[in-house]
């Protein structure tokens, strides 16, 4: 596995610019302001700064960067680079959406050329904690590197050893922010490197045996559960998507139980944990099926929410489901036609092998229900409709009530993990009648991520409940300026961010 886990802890500094000590100096850079906004930085590079920004050669568009020599030698910084942060308030009252990718973005930056020692100056308007936290979660996130079976290209340059300074006194509770930031991001890093791993390496065994080690490293209580325990517990939807597979099924379970935390709430987390979704018998068509290794996603940003839950010592407890198997066709596979018996009780007819996710996470939210959830959140690459739905940009959020769903959704928000509620009308529940069992596990193609919903709802026993569908979220198909090509990590600081608030129902 890559080495994903943070070389050297992030330093703070504050007091005048002039006074950070760095090869690379990079500073936020709003559209509109003038060299005067921070004082002494033009007379630092010569006059520079003020050039590129007269000439509108550096416009301050998010991700535009401007690199100048600093040649006042009272300034300790040997260079100094704008980077655009666009408008101020752009994204809402906080900068902490974009300096979270800026800061990703600068530290990619700083990695292909090189350097050895950056600052980033945290300017934005908002909470001063909030605004460290998410520049020490985008720095940490551009540590990650993708390319970890490459034998003939040179290793990818160490990531910078970075500051993060303040002009001026440094904020109150920014020390605390940045070790929050630093484990946040390490922890989106794991899972990236979770669904990156392909097929063969991880099959259901090998990701229990991985994330069960990186969830202990938050002294989460980890149990992992075999196929003749899950047959045991009537697990029929696990079982019955495992058949076509010679790989045996597992079942992850996490628990974190602060001392002293009160009985209820109990968070409930649930994550898709297919290793590899080849549709089974509705087998998928061959252009672009490597990506379905990512079909794990979900599963492997509970296992690492779960650590960075624990690392952060959560108040409450919470308690993580992750059913894994692979999706396959073989002589034992399940067949469209054939009735499965959940662990539940409920009967489903497949109409389709490759509406698998739906199967497990039937039976993953009844276990979570069973050891004590009271609020229930599964997040599963689940439909491709959710993609025509919203793109690669934004994850589908369904549930009930409604309090809770927008409670996901600002914390989401919040985290960096862009999502939007779509509805789930009990009038759609039509669609997954069947006329043998008590429901079917698709509905057509009409709003295909809403069926796939209310299929979930059927095993939630009615309990606040939310599912994310992060089908277009999970991957990135091209490279963006703060994130490179792969899987993204997403939901992980959603889902541990969840435990330290105060739950809705
Ligand atoms: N893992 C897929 C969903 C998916 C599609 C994830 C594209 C990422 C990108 C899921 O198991 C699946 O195959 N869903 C089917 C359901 C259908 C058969 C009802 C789909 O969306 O086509
Ligand atoms: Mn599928
Ligand atoms: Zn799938």
């Amino acid at each position: 596995m890559p080495s994903v886990r943070s070389a050297s802890p992030i330093a703070l500094t504050s007091g005048a610019p002039s006074a950070i000590d760095a090869d690379l100096l990079v500073i936020p850079w709003y559209e509109g302001e003038t060299p005067s906004t921070l004082s002494g930085l033009d007379a630092a590079t010569a006059g520079e700064v003020q050039r590129t920004l007269t000439q509108n050669e550096f416009q301050a568009k998010p991700f535009d960067v401007f690199i100048a020599r600093v040649t006042d030698r009272s300034w300790r910084a040997e260079r100094v680079a704008l980077i655009g942060a666009g408008a101020r308030g752009s994204e809402g009252v906080s900068s902490g959406e974009i300096l979270r990718k800026i800061a990703a973005a600068a530290g990619l930056e700083a990695r292909k050329r090189r350097v050895a020692r950056a600052a980033f100056l945290v300017r934005g308007s908002g909470d001063a904690a909030l605004l460290t936290q998410a520049v020490a979660e985008g720095l940490t996130l551009a540590e990650f590197y993708g390319g970890s079976y490459k034998t003939t290209e040179p290793q990818p340059a160490a990531p910078a050893s970075w500051t993060i300074a303040f002009d001026g006194a440094a904020p109150a509770g920014t020390t605390e922010a940045v070790s929050r930031g630093r484990i946040l991001g390490e922890s989106s890093n794991l899972a990236r490197a979770l669904a990156n791993e392909p097929g063969n390496t991880l099959t259901p065994r090998e990701f229990a045996a991985r994330a069960s080690a990186i969830a202990a490293e938050g002294n989460i209580k980890v149990e992992v559960l075999d196929e003749r325990q899950l047959s045991d517990l009537g697990m029929g939807l696990l079982l019955g998507v495992a058949r076509g597979s010679s790989e045996p099924p597992r079942l992850m379970v996490f628990r974190h139980d602060p001392p002293g935390a009160p009985a209820t709430p109990v968070l409930g987390l649930v994550g898709k944990g297919i290793t590899f979704d080849t549709g089974g018998i509705s087998i998928k068509p061959a252009d672009g099926m490597e990506r379905m290794k990512d079909d794990m996603a979900g599963g492997a940003a509970v296992a690492c929410a779960m650590r960075a839950i624990g690392l952060l010592q959560a108040p409450m407890r919470v308690v993580g489901v992750v059913p894994a198997t692979e999706n396959m066709p073989g002589g034992r596979a399940i067949k469209p036609g054939d009735i499965l018996k959940s662990a539940e009780g409920k009967t489903v007819e497949v109409i389709n092998t490759d509406a698998e996710g739906r199967l497990i996470l039937g039976d993953g939210l009844w276990y979570a229900r069973k050891l004590g959830a009271t609020h229930l959140v599964d997040v599963a690459t689940l439909t491709g409709a959710v993609v025509v739905a919203l793109g690669k940009i934004t994850s589908g959020l369904f549930g009930t009530p409604e309090r809770w769903v927008e409670q996901v959704r600002r914390v989401a928000d919040r985290a960096g993990d862009k999502s939007w509620p779509m509805p789930v009308f009990d009038d759609y529940r039509e669609q997954l009648k069947s006329e043998i069992a008590d429901l079917a596990n698709t509905g057509g193609r009409p709003a295909g991520s809403i069926t796939a919903a209310l299929f979930l709802k059927e095993f939630t026993g009615g309990l606040p409940w939310v599912h994310m569908d992060i089908a277009g979220t999970a991957w990135s198909d091209e490279t963006r300026p703060f994130m490179p090509k792969g899987a993204t990590g997403v939901a992980v600081r959603t889902l541990a961010s969840l435990a330290f608030e105060q739950l809705e129902a």
